[in-house]
């Protein structure tokens, strides 16, 4: 990998401040999901190393939740200026480890960079309330203190900004972390942790643990009661599973967790913007965010039309190696990934589904899945029910806005969703019907580090970004004065 600051790339875990291999020496490899060439052996690091990197978090909090917000905000800032200074290599790392195109990790670097411009302000407005006392002598207030040491679990699929959008509230509130990145892509992790360094983040402050065991770092996070926070992006299994173990110390949780997010196409809607929306919605990151369009719904006055538009669309896109410049469409994550795709393809193809483009893994390697578009779907098909996670579109045909809102909201899921048209009495009713936490309205982008990310029912629980995402790092204390005469 050939960067311009090669200080970025790291292999050891960064506890209290230092580099550090695992007690064993013991690694695990990462890997180029392009074609599967090796990138780096990663240390492995034991239990009690985490737990050590928990106890330096506890004794660096007492002195960065002392500081002033205005001190937490200068040195956040220098964090997020470093990050825009180093996009390039950033993006590098991203690519290499993750696959996505260059142009779009650069898009995650921005993202993530945000998420910390905008907590290193949100620091200085962590303002607590003054209530009228319920009685003559009493004066009651309201303040906001950092919940204590937060232990994070981030996923692949945006290796860098899921562990900005985490950790920046978290710092900006006064708490310390402990970071566990997904082991198929802790580079960027540790590169972010490197410029951390540089910034001048205090150490014990910023934590990086890169482990092959997931679950022995769960255990460690839900039982160790340093710990009072855990905030996890991925699957609604493992979030369960967490939301379970955590019981034991009553550890609070963010989660953020599966999609199946509905993408309705309403027969007033602009076709264009239509279309591009479902483009940008649906292949973002080949299909692998949580918020793609998992079922595309196009009102059948329409639909022949949007199908053959779409499919035009989906042709043109440039499926290949994310370092070249022309790539669109990069690999998934791994053969695993593959496989699975295939079989919710397979599943739909059995069960009657009609194959308009691609349907099989492709030639370009290992980990490549053709861009695909099927329509003739049913209820029974599990692509209506599973996230697919993956460049495949289907589309399905409705006739009523009370018909196509049942089966948008007929999922136990409910993390975003998407719809066009431009009848101003239906868009107020579909916003306010469909049983998500976010709703984008003749648009297929709605990341953004100002509103509040986050789903209801299986797909979590607290909200990221937004005045609202420093909430998920504080408590409330009421403050009670008596006898004031
Ligand atoms: C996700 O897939 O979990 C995050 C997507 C986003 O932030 O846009």
């Amino acid at each position: 990998m050939q960067l311009k600051n090669t200080s970025l790339l790291k292999s050891k875990s960064y506890i209290n401040g230092q580099w550090i291999a695992a007690e064993d020496n013991k690694t695990f490899s990462v890997k180029n999901p392009f074609n599967n060439s090796h990138l780096a052996n990663v240390s492995d690091v034991s239990q009690a190393q985490i737990s050590y990197a928990i106890a330096c978090a506890e004794n660096a909090m007492k002195t960065w939740k002392a500081k002033s917000a205005t001190e937490r905000s200068i040195i956040l800032k220098k964090w997020h200026q470093l990050q825009i200074e180093n996009i390039d290599d950033l993006a590098m790392i991203l690519t290499s480890e993750q696959g996505k195109p260059l142009t779009e990790a650069k898009g995650e670097i921005n993202y993530g960079a945000a998420y910390v411009e905008w907590f290193a302000e949100e620091a200085k407005r962590a303002y607590g309330d003054i209530i009228p006392g319920h009685q003559q002598d009493k004066r009651i207030l309201v303040l906001k203190q950092p919940v204590g040491v937060v232990g994070t679990i981030t996923p692949w699929n945006f290796p860098n900004a899921m562990i900005a959008r985490k950790i920046a509230p978290a710092l900006a509130a006064g708490c310390t972390v402990v970071i566990k990145p997904s082991e198929i892509t802790p580079l960027s992790a540790l590169a972010l942790a490197e410029l951390a360094h540089q910034a001048g983040i205090p150490r014990g402050v910023l934590n990086v643990v890169t482990s092959n065991n997931a679950e022995m770092v769960g255990d460690e996070f839900t039982t160790n009661s340093i710990i009072k926070k855990i905030s996890f992006t991925g699957s609604t299994k493992v979030g369960k599973i967490l939301m379970k173990k955590s019981a034991k110390n009553l550890t609070k949780l963010s989660l953020e967790l599966g999609g199946n997010a509905p993408f309705i196409v309403f027969e007033d809607a602009d076709l264009d913007d239509a279309v591009s929306g479902a483009i940008a919605a649906k292949f973002r990151n080949t299909g692998q965010t949580c918020i793609c369009a998992n079922r595309i719904f196009v009102h059948e006055t329409i639909h022949d039309a949007f199908v053959k538009r779409f499919t035009t669309e989906v042709q043109k896109l440039k499926t290949g190696n994310g370092l070249l410049p022309e790539t669109q469409i990069g690999p998934l994550i791994n053969v695993k990934a593959v496989k699975k795709v295939t079989t919710i393809v397979n599943d739909a193809l059995q069960k009657g589904a009609k194959l308009i483009t691609g349907g099989k893994s492709g030639n370009d390697g290992k980990n490549f899945f053709d861009t695909t578009v099927i329509t003739n779907i049913n209820a029974s098909m599990k692509l209506m029910k599973e996230e697919i996670f993956g460049p495949v579109a289907p589309i399905i045909k409705f006739n009523t806005d009370d018909e196509v809102l049942k089966m948008a909201n007929t999922t136990e899921y409910g993390l975003a969703s998407y719809f066009y048209g431009n009848n101003l009495k239906r868009v107020w009713k579909v916003a306010e019907a469909l049983e998500y936490g976010m709703v984008g309205i003749n648009t297929g982008m709605i990341s953004t580090p100002v509103a509040p990310f986050g789903g209801i029912k299986e797909s979590g629980i607290g909200r990221e970004g937004s005045k609202y995402g420093m909430d998920d790092y504080m408590i409330l204390k009421y403050i009670c004065f008596g006898d004031i005469q």
